[in-house]
């Protein structure tokens, strides 16, 4: 872990591109794609869906010296939650968020449904039950912050000091903060849970999960799970998850900064009625999220006027931002969440806008053209649903 390999002189910013890297002479700059599942024997290594390759390993190194613990990749995202539920016992209590991502709901409704879990959703930002309830002893503390998809704040230093003092396991998904922007261990966390296919990965082309524990006897639990489920991370997947992660601290910068741009115009537009983003001075995380993160993220959710068939209409035309379901690339995603099952909860507008690294003018372009749209069939003044087909590319 990062005690253990001297990089904790560096800078995040430093650490991401320096951390797991070959370090012999002679040796190649980046860690090879080994592609083996057999490994002679007599080595440290025989199978590598018990062992993983040198291309995770190298994955788990960089991300253990940037959290502060021990990391164990997994095939997915969901794969990495899974391994931290499978070791609740049946009849377990579960302490989770109202807001939270959708897999990990549903994982908490079939747990309720068919293992006797007693399950306790609460606000995220109300930190006194939070702390309250881990007198009740609860097996499991879930948070999410910021959460997905409403970007709401969990007081994560707060809750999970409290948790590690009452001897509670306490869950972090940080992976719309990423290791960059906050560091649940340092307060307590029994596990730092990452979907690699975010940000850390950051462009849309693999899907890799990460567990991250400074308790080296749950790090071996975790690898031991990983063994018999078999969700182990592929070894190009690893490397394009490494990859990705050496530019992180820049693409997080740069989208972050845009969308901070973007939430604070989205605020002031006729036809948004709110903007949820942290690094909004208005938005009710704000207070919280100065404090505990180190930058509120580069996903932001807002809610339109009209119905949301006119805003589904009204998002086809969109040329720069894509319409699609995953977040955390270079390229801008907008997706309306109600419209999946699970999430008719939501605010029937409330798109969920994760900002990529494209231009922010071409971004808001795209946006205030969207938005006029929406507008225009708001009033009544708009053509037929034709008109809405998707533009071509531009100079196409
Ligand atoms: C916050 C959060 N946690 C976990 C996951 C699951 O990750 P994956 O899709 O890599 O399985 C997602 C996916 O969207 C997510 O947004």
């Amino acid at each position: 872990m990062a005690s253990e390999m001297g990089h904790e002189r560096f800078r995040p910013e430093t650490v991401a591109i320096k951390a797991g890297r070959p370090v012999e002479p002679g040796q190649p700059l980046n860690s090879a794609i080994v592609t083996a599942s057999n490994y002679i024997q007599g080595g440290d290594r025989s199978y590598s869906r018990g062992d993983g390759t040198e291309t995770s390993e190298a994955l788990e190194a960089a991300v253990e010296e940037l959290e502060g613990g021990w990391a164990v990749a997994y095939s997915s995202g969901m794969a990495a939650v899974s391994a931290i539920f499978d070791e609740l016992p049946t009849g377990a209590t579960v302490m989770a968020p109202a807001d939270c991502y959708q897999g990990v709901a549903m994982i908490l409704e079939a747990g309720r449904a068919h293992r006797g879990w007693q399950v306790t959703r609460l606000a995220t930002d109300d930190t006194d039950r939070w702390v309250a309830s881990l007198g009740s002893g609860p097996d499991l503390v879930w948070l999410e912050s910021p959460s997905n998809p409403l970007l709401a704040i969990a007081d994560v230093p707060a809750i999970c000091t409290a948790a590690e003092a009452a001897g509670v396991t306490c869950a972090v998904d940080n992976t719309f903060a990423t290791p960059l922007l906050q560091r649940p261990l340092d307060h307590g966390a029994t596990y730092s849970m990452h979907s690699a296919t975010k940000f850390i990965g950051g462009h849309s082309d693999l899907l890799g999960g990460l567990v991250v524990t400074a308790d080296p006897q749950r790090r071996d639990r975790l690898g031991q799970r990983r063994v018999l489920g078999g969700a182990v991370i592929g070894a190009l997947e690893s490397f394009l998850a490494l990859r990705g992660l050496r530019t992180l601290p820049i693409r997080l910068a740069r989208a972050q900064a845009t969308a901070t741009d973007i939430a604070i115009r989205l605020s002031k537009h006729d036809a948004v009625r709110s903007v949820r983003y942290p690094g909004l001075s208005t938005d009710p995380g704000y207070p919280v999220a100065k404090r505990t993160l180190s930058g509120p993220g580069a996903v932001l959710s807002f809610e339109t006027i009209g119905a949301a068939d006119a805003l589904d209409r009204a998002t086809m035309g969109l040329r720069v931002i894509t319409v699609a379901t995953s977040l955390g690339g270079v390229e801008s995603t907008i997706e309306r969440r109600a419209r999946l099952t699970g999430q008719e909860h939501l605010p029937a507008t409330l798109l969920r806008l994760s900002v990529g690294c494209e231009h922010v003018e071409d971004l808001w372009d795209d946006l205030a053209g969207m938005l006029h749209r929406v507008a225009e069939l708001d009033s009544g003044r708009a053509g037929s649903p034709e008109d809405d087909q998707p533009r071509p590319e531009r100079g196409a």
